[in-house]
């Protein structure tokens, strides 16, 4: 189909644009780095697009929708989230819009794990202090961290990824494993993890990961009052989106010792400035969203999110369709 077009706001991996350029015509925008929203837009206008593939850092709004036209078929985003897409214009518009689900989860599971196993070892710590010249004769209170077996463990969000969490979690010996989500799961008992409310969740558990979306819900679940409630022992680490945690709160909680540490993959703003209280805090652990930084999950995901655009441009029902 040579008169088809198709956007992608970025350079991705190979795989989901050898796909892309068998069939259609491509522009892209060559950079590494975001598309800025003002070039999005004007880039919309500049052709008739059937399929824009974009990332999780592009605002697909109503700006955008409006200059892209009403021949725009999909916005296939190369990633799990969509709280960027303004789903409620898309469907006004009958436009999809697609996920890349399923592809990340091992990555961003394994990725959880090592930074619940960092935090709660004070890994970065001890690096720092090598790094540093700090590491002098043995000390018998130096660098003490918690240890996993025997705690109990709480799985905020027990979807694809929370399972899997709990499952590569699961032989460290906790004594029990909670989850709280909407509902009840029947795949829980496959960890033996035990559904609990929220409120039961924060009060019970030395470990807490947060592994769900972000939605009007789940936003800033993790406040001040909550970490009041939490044991003063509790360690959390969220690999969801940082939006459900305040990070304010966060930071006092970390400070006057509500909760003994945080390590986070996905904070909120991103980047989180250099200068943002909570990156100084020795008890907090941060990384640079890079849960599904794996060649395996992401050639998989420019691979999937490129299907989803040919698929719709061919009117077959893409992978994955999210709904309002
Ligand atoms: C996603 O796919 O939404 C992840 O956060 C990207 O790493």
């Amino acid at each position: 189909m040579p008169d088809k077009w198709v956007y992608v706001t970025r350079r991705i991996p190979k795989p989901g644009l050898t796909k892309l350029s068998e069939l259609f015509n491509i522009d892209s925008y060559e950079s590494d780095e975001a598309i800025p929203h003002d070039v999005l837009v004007n880039s919309m206008k500049e052709k008739r697009y059937d399929a824009l593939l974009c990332m999780l850092t592009d605002k697909i709004d109503k700006e955008v929708l409006d200059a892209a036209g009403p021949q725009l078929k999909i916005v296939a985003t190369m990633s799990v989230g969509y709280e960027h897409i303004d789903l409620q214009e898309c469907a006004k518009r009958n436009i999809l819009v697609a996920n890349t689900p399923g592809v990340s989860t091992d990555s961003v599971a394994e990725l959880t794990v090592s930074l619940l196993l960092m935090t709660a070892r004070r890994v970065p710590e001890g690096v720092n202090a090598v790094k540093k010249g700090e590491w002098g004769q043995w000390k018998p209170m130096w660098l003490c961290g918690t240890e996993l077996t025997g705690k109990v463990l709480g799985i905020y969000g027990l979807g694809r990824i929370g399972f899997n969490v709990g499952r590569r979690l699961k032989p460290f010996g906790f004594s029990k494993i909670y989850y709280t989500d909407v509902q009840e799961v029947s795949y829980a008992k496959d960890i033996d993890a035990e559904f609990i409310n929220f409120e039961g969740l924060i009060q019970k558990c030395d470990f807490i990961c947060v592994c769900c979306n972000l939605t009007p819900q789940t936003r800033h679940m993790f406040n001040t009052d909550v970490f009041k409630k939490m044991k003063r022992n509790a360690i959390l680490i969220n690999t969801g989106r940082g939006g459900v945690i305040d990070h304010e709160a966060l930071t006092e909680a970390l400070k006057n010792g509500d909760i003994t540490a945080a390590g986070l993959d996905v904070t909120e703003p991103e980047p989180l400035p250099k200068t943002h209280p909570l990156v100084s805090l020795p008890n907090c652990v941060i990384l640079p969203h890079m849960g599904s930084n794996t060649w395996d999950s992401r050639n998989a995901m420019a691979e999937i999110a490129a299907r989803n655009c040919v698929a719709a441009i061919t009117n077959v029902t893409p992978e994955g369709i999210v709904s309002v």
